[in-house]
């Protein structure tokens, strides 16, 4: 993540007074546009984060780098991504710190990718199976934009239900729809002691890949949950839960290698 003044090719989060936030990326010639009016990208070239600015209706406009889960909801997208409270909870349960291996199916629009990138850092490697091309394109789009490029990323145009084909890594995390396809897979790539999380937006599924791991001898399941974010908001006196949240995304499982 770069601090200091903005420069050229940045990311800059501007939020309006209604905190409606807008993610763009510097370019000298451009101009941001809403409909409180427009700002040139120039204006905002060489000011410190935090800077305000005012749009030529005289909106004012707060400018930050974006942090990952604001970059993660803005960034383009191919599938669907992981709401930033479910990457949190990957990272935790997970159990991902640096210089993990991490078996990651499927690559989707690479917002969980990139929570992974950072927390194995560069001693670790994420090996991510993605099924269609154009989302693998995508992904990669989006882990570049966010952290140039990674050496320790291995994206791979692959099924992860004909096979993994590492050996020896310390987890594997799946977010595709048919994970129990590939339990046998993962059960033979993670070490002993190893951790396989997958995370299912139903029941039917969280029901067939609890059978899925019943039935496999090297896995035990150890955790089924899930996690409610509930923002709330501060506004004078009226201070209470948003009338609106996300109030399902999906169930999560946790389940070791045994030896
Ligand atoms: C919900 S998205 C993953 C989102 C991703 N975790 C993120 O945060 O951006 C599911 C992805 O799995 C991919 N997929 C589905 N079946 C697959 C398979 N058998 N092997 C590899 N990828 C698969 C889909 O193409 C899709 O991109």
């Amino acid at each position: 993540m770069r601090s200091g003044p903005f420069e050229a090719g940045d990311k800059v989060l501007l939020i309006d007074p209604k905190g409606r936030k807008y993610l763009l990326t510097l370019r000298p010639q451009h101009q941001f546009s809403s409909h409180l009016g427009t700002i040139p990208h120039s204006d905002m070239i060489g000011r410190e984060e935090g800077s305000v600015l005012r749009s030529s209706r005289g909106a004012a406009f707060a400018a930050f780098r974006p942090t990952f889960a604001e970059y993660a909801l803005k960034m383009k997208r191919g599938a669907q991504v992981l709401y930033p409270k479910d990457i949190a909870t990957v990272l935790i349960w997970g159990d991902i710190f640096p210089g993990t291996t991490v078996v990651e199916g499927g690559g989707g629009s690479g917002a969980l990718t990139i929570a992974l990138l950072q927390a194995v850092g560069e001693k670790g490697q994420v090996i991510t199976y993605e099924l269609r091309e154009d989302f693998l394109r995508q992904a990669r789009t989006n882990v570049e934009a966010f952290l140039g490029k990674v050496p320790h990323w291995m994206p791979k145009l692959k099924d992860i239900y004909e096979g993994i084909e590492e050996t020896s890594v310390d987890r594997v995390i799946l977010d595709v729809p048919e994970g129990w396809r590939a339990v046998r897979h993962a059960a033979q790539a993670l070490r002993p002691g190893g951790l396989l999380l997958a995370f299912y937006p139903t029941v039917p599924q969280l029901q067939t890949m609890a059978a899925a791991i019943e039935d496999e001898s090297l896995l035990v399941l150890q955790e089924v949950f899930e996690t409610v974010h509930r923002p709330w908001r501060i506004q004078g006196l009226s201070v209470r839960p948003q009338l609106r949240m996300v109030a399902h995304t999906g169930f999560f499982m946790v389940a070791r290698r045994m030896s």
